[in-house]
């Protein structure tokens, strides 16, 4: 193969593409500890995270996209959370956006070649179980991904993670659960399903999650999940409860709802995130 053809086949590598754009965050701001993405209606958590000392829309370095719902952020951050280092990703790109998993997963793969052991996962999410309310905040347990897709399809990745049939026994850390219900014991916990959407789901599809084991649903999480276990970093996936899933209420769903609910959880849900930091 020639120089260029071979040059340009790395270029259009996700892998490749990822490690270039963490070692270039890493030279300008430094390596980080944690990452945290941030969910729809988590944006008022970041308060209560730390000293923002770096902002940067995402797309300013190779591979992110700029995403295409209100309230989705885009930007980078570097936070610094007492004695920790945290890298902040405030929206996502989300597959119902028209991208592919290795776009979606794009952040997780920055994060961990920035130099990052952990990923804090962060979504907004319908509950299943009836036990929840809008507001609450909930630690993934599991998750089915319903999205019937994986980010370790398509091409190979390089040394030293080129197995791709990554173990998902246990993809969301027992260790970090145990923390976060330190720091706030009245959290629930529960399995998230991740579908597509962006339609929200019938009342049927609800009452089949329900039956398939699911806590709570959602858009997101699973694939960036993938993405961070097949890296060996270690998961925590936090919920917001943002409205009472289809069917289970004689409520309507919307959009703005979902970003009020994490308005009004704000404070809490960011001293969780805190709490956690500084205990890793
Ligand atoms: N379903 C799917 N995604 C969601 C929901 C929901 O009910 N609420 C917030 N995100």
């Amino acid at each position: 193969m020639s120089d260029r053809s071979s040059r340009r086949r790395r270029q259009a590598d996700p892998y490749f593409v990822a490690r270039g754009a963490g070692g270039q965050l890493g030279d300008m701001w430094g390596q980080h500890d944690v990452a945290v993405v941030l969910g729809s209606g988590w944006g008022e958590a970041v308060a209560a995270l730390g000293e923002v000392t770096e902002e940067m829309p995402a797309a300013t370095l190779p591979g992110f996209m700029a995403p295409t719902v209100e309230g989705h952020g885009g930007s980078i951050a570097s936070v610094l959370a007492g004695e920790r280092r945290v890298l902040l990703f405030r929206g996502r790109v989300h597959l119902y956006e028209g991208h592919s998993p290795h776009d979606v997963v794009h952040g997780v793969r920055v994060a961990e070649a920035a130099g990052c052991k952990s990923i804090i996962l962060t979504n907004a999410a319908g509950g299943i179980n009836s036990s929840y309310h809008p507001g609450l905040p909930v630690l993934l347990t599991d998750h089915i991904n319903l999205t019937g897709l994986s980010p370790l399809s398509g091409p190979a990745p390089p040394p030293p993670r080129s197995v791709r049939f990554v173990d998902l026994t246990e993809a969301y850390s027992h260790r970090l659960r145990q923390i976060a219900k330190e720091v706030d014991p009245e959290v629930g916990e529960g399995v998230y399903a991740g579908l597509q959407g962006p339609h929200y789901e019938t009342p049927a599809e609800i009452r089949m999650l329900m039956a398939m084991g699911a806590d709570l649903v959602g858009m997101s999480t699973v694939l960036e999940c993938i993405a961070a276990r097949h890296l060996g970093m270690e998961v925590l996936g936090v919920s917001l409860v943002t409205n009472v899933a289809a069917g289970l209420s004689d409520d309507l769903l919307d959009h703005e709802e979902v970003l009020a609910a994490g308005q009004d959880a704000g404070s809490r849900v960011g001293a969780l995130l805190r709490g956690v930091i500084d205990r890793l």
